[in-house]
């Protein structure tokens, strides 16, 4: 088939890559031009593992995959378009202007093509905006009907970053929205390769709540280990053997089960907040979601507090922090407790040296847009724990045990898998609670 992927973030461009591993011909559409020829270079403007070799080959080799800043080109060179551009935070709410844009788009592409089209959006979207803001504009940009004149879709992305290339080509599950035939069967040999157990096939409405759905559940189920290991830590207890034992029972599961300094990334945060603002407006309140809001935005304070604990008051401290990755294998410091914790240090008259394997360039943008420029960052995890005060680590990225394991600093993980603070006198984790 000739897809058309329309914003080429994460998303989009882990989706093309595994659409034209499938034997696709794919365009990438953004209005960014540095990632617009860095792909058509081969070269993807975002970390994840594999993504690289597999784009070189697609798009240098293979030629089925290329970039483009012309939407109306994107749209009239293929049969199928998926809208994923961001849908991020706005003061608590989701913001869809960019999801209008490429509507807009579309549609006036769309006028000037004869033949069927089918649009799809697989951003996340709170339920109704593909139908209530994304079809009627197609509709009225394009002077055409949905349904007759072209199809309308909703397919919501589950990827995850860190091994989003292997979830791209090897899901847990795929969600077909749809109202109409033809939709869900252009959308259902798109996916031609996957086996038909692994598919859902909803409405356009139910598909976008499935992924809020989703993912408000796997963050409350982070924030309630976090208030658990918080508990047992307060209380004298590990709480690894208990968080441990209880994903044991296959009801429960251990699966975002760790505790940590909280969640972050560039979709919890947000899509917790915009289904909370949803069930407001609706009259229909998650009130368990607007405390997991709450929990879990102090939750980095509890590694601060941790090494006050040891270190005594954390003013004026040198810090080395390891990890500003929101999680490992990633580049992505979106919402990542890290940068809270730098920004909360940095109020403090600590001085930082930071390092993170991919996370640099996001952070450093992140901070100094937030006038945080006197970080010292490095090129190297070893020296950020030389000639410093303590050490904290809130991403467990696992080389950074080595260096951990190497140094005497007090050391403060944020994830007790990392390593076993029971074996090193100097490394205290959220969770334990040190003899
Ligand atoms: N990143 C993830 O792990 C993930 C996982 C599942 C779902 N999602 C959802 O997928 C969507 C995209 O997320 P992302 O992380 O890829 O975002 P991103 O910010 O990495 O990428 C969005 C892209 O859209 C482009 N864009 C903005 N306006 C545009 C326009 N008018 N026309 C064309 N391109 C435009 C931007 O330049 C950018 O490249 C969001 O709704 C997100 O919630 C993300």
């Amino acid at each position: 088939m000739k897809i058309s992927y329309i914003g080429s973030g994460y998303v989009g461009q882990v989706n093309a890559v595994g659409a034209a591993f499938y034997g696709h011909d794919v365009i990438l559409m953004d209005i960014d031009a540095e990632k617009v020829d860095s792909i058509n270079q081969g070269i993807p403007t975002i970390y994840e593992e594999h993504l690289d070799e597999q784009m070189k080959d697609i798009v240098l080799n293979k030629k089925k995959l290329r970039a483009t800043l012309d939407l109306e080109e994107a749209v009239k060179s293929t049969e199928i378009s998926l809208i994923s551009v961001g849908t991020p935070d706005k003061g608590g709410m989701i913001d869809l202007s960019y999801i209008q844009e490429v509507a807009i788009g579309i549609g006036k592409a769309l006028k000037n093509k004869n033949e069927y089209h089918t649009v799809v959006v697989k951003s996340t979207v709170v339920p109704g905006t593909t139908l209530k803001l994304v079809k009627p504009l197609v509709e009225e940009y394009s002077g055409k009907k949905a349904g007759v004149d072209f199809g309308i879709g909703m397919n919501p992305e589950f990827l995850r970053e860190g091994v989003a290339w292997n979830d791209s080509i090897k899901p847990d599950s795929i969600v077909i929205g749809s109202q109409d035939e033809k939709t869900k069967q252009t959308l259902r040999a798109m996916y031609s390769w996957a086996p038909e157990e692994k598919i859902t096939y909803v409405g356009i409405n139910a598909a976008e709540a499935i992924k809020y759905a989703k993912n408000s559940f796997l963050a409350m189920k982070i924030t309630f280990a976090n208030e658990w290991a918080n508990f047992c830590e307060a209380v004298g207890i590990d709480a690894k053997e208990v968080l441990e034992a209880i994903g044991a029972d296959k009801r429960i599961s251990p699966m975002f089960l760790r505790n940590g300094p909280g969640y972050g990334g560039s979709c919890f945060p947000k899509d917790v907040n915009a289904i909370v603002h949803a069930g407001q407006v609706n009259h229909s309140p998650f009130r368990i979601l607007e405390q997991v809001v709450q929990t879990n935005h102090n939750q980095y304070l509890k590694l601060i507090d941790l090494a006050e604990k040891v270190v005594g008051p954390i003013r004026r401290k040198k810090v080395g922090i390891l990890g500003l990755s929101f999680k490992p294998s990633t580049d992505d410091t979106r919402e990542s407790p890290a940068l809270r914790i730098i920004a909360f240090l940095v109020s403090r008259g600590c001085e930082i040296k930071a390092y993170c394997p991919q996370g640099i360039p996001m952070a450093k943008k992140w901070l100094e847009s937030n006038r945080i420029t006197e970080i010292q960052y490095q090129s190297d995890g070893k020296s950020c724990v030389e000639d410093v005060d303590l050490v904290i680590v809130p991403t467990d990225w696992p080389e950074f045990k080595e260096i951990i394991a190497q140094t005497t600093v007090p050391t403060f993980i944020g994830h007790r898998s990392l390593m076993d603070p029971a074996k090193y006198a100097h490394v205290y984790a959220l969770g334990y609670p040190k003899p």
